[in-house]
């Protein structure tokens, strides 16, 4: 590992604005812009002119199909939003009151508040250093030290808690080693769902991420590989569970040619057609923006590959999607120089999220050590990674 040391030489600064503004040009750079061409909004206007704007349409359909064959499962139920979709496979794997999930202390809020929304409490425990996703190591550690097994089920020994769940995140794109996560959640009889909010066109080996759990759940919101505007999206190959999920977020209504008639308390968390028309002009260049970002991705590691400072790159045997680019700093202090004087400069990098288990509603929730989230948390910076205009 190469060693890393403080920005001390003012150039480096100003040459990694100059690589930006050779990518992204003049004016302003964002963290992520989405791309959008005449299709989208020809797209979009042809559902205008049918009128099925709404939770009904073909445009639906057709994108939960094109995502199911992307990815490689057999069923894709769309929602509202990534969050929805976390929510919805929550539900379905068995997380509910007074039941515990393991999750990762480093990734956006949404992934522990769709543990909170099923009543369950999550539990965070540390990411490895390479992938910046859920350590194999940590939840092994994790489970064979505080978890007794009662009629094959999971309990924390501390907290008596049955553990319903575990959600591992595929952080930027890069994916985690979710062979070993699967193998320690079926020893332990643990459901495993992925949040692969941010690692649509990741794959590892042959395999798009998504694909080792019960459940991975996708998002589109507008600053991500593609975007639907707003707009998620569930994945199995549980014919019953898609069957469950497609009722559940469509307001639990049972089919009838005029009869309203609700079996349980279900959501109105169906992607309107009108989002999904936009999704299915943005699957059409999905690989497209994969190979532009990847160049993006490659130019900054030759950048930095002279530099003192960590560009993180995939790891053997997976191919990243480079959603967000990462940086590694030597410390505090150098990663605040490195955003402030990149800001100041209309170069918009952002630091890690803050930490889960340090927001106000979790600071109660149980943690491993987080040794590497601890780490990351005060060194890693993402910088620009929008597909460059074509
Ligand atoms: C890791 C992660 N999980 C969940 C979500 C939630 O997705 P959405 O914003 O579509 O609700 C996001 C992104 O927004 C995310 O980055």
């Amino acid at each position: 590992m190469k060693q890393l040391i403080n920005i001390k030489v003012p150039n480096m600064l100003e040459s990694f604005v100059d690589v930006v503004r050779e990518i992204y040009g003049d004016g302003f750079v964002p963290l992520h812009r989405p791309i959008f061409s005449e299709h989208e909004k020809n797209s979009v206007a042809k559902v205008i002119e049918s009128n099925f704007v709404s939770s009904a349409g073909m445009e639906i359909e057709v994108f939960e199909r094109e995502m199911a064959e992307y990815t490689g499962a057999s069923y894709a139920i769309a929602t509202v939003n990534g969050t929805a979709a976390l929510h919805v496979s929550l539900t379905l794997a068995g997380v509910s009151a007074g039941t515990e999930v393991i999750t990762q202390a480093v990734s956006f809020v949404a992934t522990a508040n769709a543990i909170s929304y099923c009543q369950g409490k999550p539990v965070f425990i540390d990411v490895e250093r390479d992938t910046i996703g859920m350590s194999p190591e940590a939840l092994a550690a994790f489970l064979q030290a505080n978890v007794e097994m009662r009629h094959g089920q999971a309990f924390n020994k501390a907290s008596g808690a049955p553990i319903s769940a575990c959600v591992p995140m595929h952080s930027f794109g890069h994916p985690v080693r979710i062979d070993e996560i699967a193998d320690i959640c079926a020893a332990f009889n643990i459901a495993l769902v992925e949040d692969c909010a941010e690692s649509l066109g990741s794959h590892i080996g042959g395999t798009h991420t998504g694909r080792a759990g019960k459940f991975a759940t996708f998002s589109f919101n507008g600053n991500k590989i593609i975007t639907t505007g707003g707009g998620g999206m569930i994945i199995t190959d549980d014919e019953e569970l898609a069957q469950r999920a497609k009722h559940l977020t469509t307001t639990s209504k049972q089919p009838h040619a005029y009869e309203y008639f609700h079996d349980e308390v279900g959501f109105n968390y169906r992607m309107p057609n009108l989002n999904a028309a936009m999704g299915l002009a943005q699957i059409e260049k999905l690989d497209n923006f994969l190979s532009q970002k990847r160049i993006v991705a490659e130019s900054y590691r030759d950048f930095f590959a002279s530099l003192p400072m960590e560009f993180v790159w995939e790891r053997e045997g997976t191919r990243a999607n480079f959603w967000l680019n990462c940086v590694l700093c030597e410390d505090l202090a150098a990663r605040n120089t490195f955003l402030e004087y990149t800001n100041e400069a209309g170069i918009m990098t952002r630091p890690l999220w803050q930490m889960l288990n340090r927001l106000p509603m979790y600071e109660n929730c149980e943690t491993d050590a987080l040794t590497h989230s601890n780490f990351l948390a005060e060194r890693l910076v993402n910088i620009p990674s929008s597909v460059p205009k074509i």
